[in-house]
């Protein structure tokens, strides 16, 4: 039997990278993937590649309207809402001194409040199928700091405090919650800089020497880890953080 059969997970960020990964694999196994992101035209073609078990349904995870609105066509189109994915983010590198007020809220706004506002818009569908599991991507980032990306490290770190909350208010509700931690990963979020200079070696070089595995990792490693905490073989995890990183924080 499929791993996901019959259950429905609505997935931000859906349309690209560890999001897209996740939804190709929530359909393989026989799941209904709803796909939610402000790219409206890599979300499109995505969900027309996995067909009838997909859909697109354009969302700002900002906008508290567009993730109401998400939620009620997932009910709709699928029935009911078992599975949510929040997996919408930025990276952006900045220092405590340049780091601009905006920069910092936009940051946070997206990958912060931005889970808060998926959480919370699916949180009742959930209750009403009888429970369910919420994924949030955080990142080794959410763990341990980084000079080099400090909104980032603040938000990635809400998103891991959130997580606990979410599953100690949702225990008795059975909708669990946990956090997913990646280290670098090559996808679209990080791929425009990997040619660059990082001293006399390139970008990539650097991230790869950060992991012990002495690589980056691939999307669908990521993706596999999400699918094991959405299934019902992970019915006795709620709260905790799940590392997927190729040894970097060991
Ligand atoms: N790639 C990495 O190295 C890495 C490492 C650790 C954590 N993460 C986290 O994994 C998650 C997925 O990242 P990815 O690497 O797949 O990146 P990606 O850029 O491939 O995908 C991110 C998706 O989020 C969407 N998005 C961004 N802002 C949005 C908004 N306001 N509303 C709706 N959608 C929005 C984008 O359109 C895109 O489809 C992110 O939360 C990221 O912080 C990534």
């Amino acid at each position: 039997m499929a791993r996901l059969e019959n259950k429905v997970v609505l997935l931000s960020g859906g349309a690209s990278g560890i999001g897209a990964e996740t939804a190709r694999l929530v359909v393989r196994e026989g799941g209904k993937a709803v796909l939610a992101d402000r790219d409206e035209a890599k979300g499109t073609a995505l969900a027309r590649e996995l067909g009838p078990s997909a859909l697109f349904v354009p969302v700002d995870v900002t906008e508290e309207a567009t993730w109401q609105k998400a939620v009620a066509t997932t009910v709709e189109a699928f029935g009911a809402l078992h599975g949510l994915v929040n997996a919408a983010g930025i990276g952006v590198r900045n220092t405590i001194e340049d780091c601009s007020l905006e920069d910092y809220r936009r940051v946070n706004d997206i990958n912060s409040l931005g889970t808060f506002l998926g959480c919370k818009s699916a949180f009742a569908a959930m209750k009403a199928a009888g429970g369910g599991s919420i994924v949030n991507i955080s990142s080794v980032l959410g763990l341990r700091g980084s000079s080099a990306a400090m909104a980032y490290c603040a938000s990635k770190g809400a998103v891991r405090s959130l997580t606990k909350y979410v599953a100690l208010y949702g225990a008795s509700s059975n909708v669990r919650c946990n956090s997913v931690h990646p280290g670098y990963i090559d996808t679209p979020m990080i791929a425009p800089r990997l040619d660059q200079a990082a001293g006399n070696r390139t970008f990539r070089e650097y991230l790869e020497d950060l992991h012990p595995l002495g690589r980056l990792g691939r999307p669908d490693e990521v993706a596999n880890m999400i699918l094991f905490l959405l299934t019902d073989e992970s019915t006795f995890s709620t709260g905790s953080e799940f590392v997927c990183d190729g040894g970097l924080t060991a």
